[in-house]
């Protein structure tokens, strides 16, 4: 049996960063689970397919490959044989990813790929409804979470870094917008699970959060 460490969370909270860094120290595989919908919307984008053409992104689901490879231990997005890592992590993406989550189609075949990826090794795996749905039986559950404010001010300070020119409330705001989306919607909503340990790291560094999981797992593992 393979261990499993489930981390759900609205945007911003951290999570991959975090993720990546408890993985690395644990000798685990860190899974993306946003890269996945991100793929999918990418699809969606490229072809002008529309969210609330359930129809047609259901018959795109059944046709359409999506697999993750690894590069010197770096998760990579492979959708219909391209490797889409480099193109998946603009806003116009996120958002995209958000809406189209929404419907069981897009679900039910990541979830699938998700599922499979843990049974074949030790997996840390980011998400939203992995700790509810994903994985219920996962070692240690994490729901990570930051106040929105604190939030949206890292995604700015990440932006401005790479020469960006934006918006710090209206970042506040898409946030605020996609938290609602992930948060209301029917299917697999993003919500914390009876047994996950909340994390708030609106006052704490990386390393802080990273040891405080590690911490949590020592004390199950
Ligand atoms: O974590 P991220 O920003 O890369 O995720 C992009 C969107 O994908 C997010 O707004 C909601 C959706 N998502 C989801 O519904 N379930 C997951 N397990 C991961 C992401």
């Amino acid at each position: 049996m393979f261990h499993s460490i489930a981390i759900d969370g609205p945007a911003g909270a951290g999570k991959s960063t975090i993720a990546k860094k408890a993985a690395a120290a644990l000798g685990f595989i860190y899974v993306d689970t946003g890269a996945m919908y991100r793929a999918m919307a990418l699809y969606c984008l490229r072809k002008k397919i529309s969210p609330d053409r359930e129809e047609q992104i259901g018959d795109a689901c059944a046709r359409i490959d999506i697999t993750i490879a690894y590069e010197d231990g770096v998760q990579q997005i492979i959708l219909d044989g391209e490797n889409v890592t480099a193109l998946i992590r603009t806003e116009e993406v996120g958002n995209m990813a958000s809406a189209i989550a929404v419907l069981p189609a897009v679900r039910t075949k990541l979830v699938e790929l998700q599922r499979s990826l843990a049974q074949k090794a030790d997996v840390i795996m980011d998400g939203r409804d992995i700790g509810t749905y994903v994985l219920p039986n996962a070692n240690l559950k994490i729901y990570l979470t930051a106040s929105a404010k604190e939030r949206a001010n890292r995604r700015y300070l990440e932006l401005t870094e790479k020469g960006r020119i934006c918006d710090r409330d209206e970042i506040e705001k898409d946030i605020i917008e996609r938290d609602n989306r992930d948060m209301n919607r029917e299917f697999a909503p993003l919500r914390q699970a009876e047994d996950a340990v909340m994390i708030d790291s609106s006052d704490m560094t990386i390393e802080q959060v990273v040891g405080a999981i590690l911490d949590e797992y020592g004390r199950i593992a």
